[in-house]
């Protein structure tokens, strides 16, 4: 069994994707056609928000957002140093800040009781990550928000199709960002986003921007972006929206069973690992867009998943703080010790070509595949 395979999925799907792609062939309307705002309404309903932009990418969503909020330069924008690059790299993009606030060591999300001290009159916007496929702690996030008037951005990149306190990602915060790179939770083909908002005036810059800033045809109000997502790309979305509850039940189910088992095997790579497994609050539920796991000994754990052909990653090695491109911030080690520690520790499945490989876990005497 595959946490993530790709090829499955099509061999699954493939009647229902063939049948869609074909539409779009058919009608020959490839930007912004029909499947876009169809799209667009199914995933709003989804995550239970008002609106929902589709976009080329999850960095371009990080972008559009943040132009629609007016970030610039001599403006800070809160978030963590404990995330994928993009994140941080809109932000500096437009000329503003990163202020970085260090992670829970549990979740690996933004540490909500660090907040408020980071907030000055310059925070344009919160921008928390749900790291790994959990959500950061909203409810405290918002409430300190609302209390400064800032807004705040879910980077639900990893995390769609994930619930907290029962509702789902990017329907938690004032707007939420998300990817549907192919080996996301919710896929596509190629490079996709989203953005979601209950505002109506959001969600019209929204689509603004991603249309070089026209409010209509040439009728430029803004300086925006080619931000569209096309229209192949949302009839493959549509098609792998229909098995989705159930995708996330299995990563569900899979990441558990991940948990249960994954003890017994490291303890048979070379040297006896205590392994820390996944934190997931009670609140919470994951869909792992990484599995990833700790151990203080990586590179020996590395080295010897490698020997049995088993490709792991790092989710991140480096905290962006401590980026070489971040130097002008003038942060140093030491500054941010959660994040810092995490990502010396932190070690996950390696995806091949956007497809996880095929986990396993094996047994030392039979030599079988456990979890196959
Ligand atoms: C947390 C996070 N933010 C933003 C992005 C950017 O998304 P995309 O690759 O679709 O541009 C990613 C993608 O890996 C991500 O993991």
């Amino acid at each position: 069994m595959r946490f993530v395979d790709l090829k499955t999925q099509y061999e699954r799907l493939h009647g229902s994707i063939n049948k869609r792609i074909q539409a779009v062939l058919d009608h020959g309307q490839y930007i912004l056609g029909a499947e876009v705002a169809e799209l667009e309404n199914a995933l709003a309903e989804y995550v239970g928000a008002n609106h929902c932009v589709a976009l080329s990418s999850g960095t371009d969503a990080l972008l559009i957002t943040l132009m629609a909020l007016g970030v610039e330069s001599g403006d800070e924008v809160i978030t963590t140093p404990f995330t994928f690059f993009a994140t941080a790299e809109m932000i500096a993009l437009l000329k503003a800040k990163p202020v970085f606030v260090d992670i829970d060591r549990r979740t690996y999300n933004i540490d909500s009781s660090l907040l408020e001290s980071a907030i000055t009159l310059r925070t344009k916007a919160i921008l928390p990550v749900s790291l790994y496929g959990q959500c950061a702690d909203y409810d405290a996030i918002n409430a300190i928000a609302a209390v400064h008037g800032i807004p705040v951005i879910e980077d639900g990149a990893q995390s769609f199709g994930a619930t907290y306190k029962g509702r789902r990602s990017c329907g938690l915060t004032d707007i939420a960002a998300t990817s549907f790179f192919p080996s996301k939770p919710l896929g596509c083909y190629g490079d996709g986003g989203a953005l979601f908002t209950n505002d109506d005036i959001l969600d019209e810059c929204f689509r603004e921007f991603r249309v070089h800033g026209q409010a209509g045809r040439n009728h430029h109000r803004r300086i925006g972006i080619n931000g569209r997502m096309d229209s192949l790309q949302a009839a493959i979305l549509l098609a792998k929206l229909e098995i989705f509850d159930s995708e996330v039940a299995a990563r569900r189910r899979l990441g558990a069973r991940y948990s249960e088992l994954i003890d017994d095997a490291f303890s048979d790579v070379g040297t006896p690992t205590p392994v820390t497994t996944p934190y997931v609050e009670a609140h919470n539920t994951s869909v792992y867009a990484q599995y990833a796991v700790e151990v203080p000994n990586r590179d020996a754990v590395q080295a010897a998943m490698a020997e049995r052909s088993i490709p792991t990653a790092v989710h991140y090695p480096r905290p962006l703080h401590l980026q070489p491109v971040f130097a002008g911030l003038a942060q140093e080690p030491g500054n941010f010790p959660a994040a810092e520690e995490a990502a010396e520790r932190v070690i996950s499945q390696e995806r091949r070509d956007c497809e996880f490989q095929s986990p396993r876990v094996i047994d030392q005497r039979t030599g079988h595949n456990l979890l196959a």
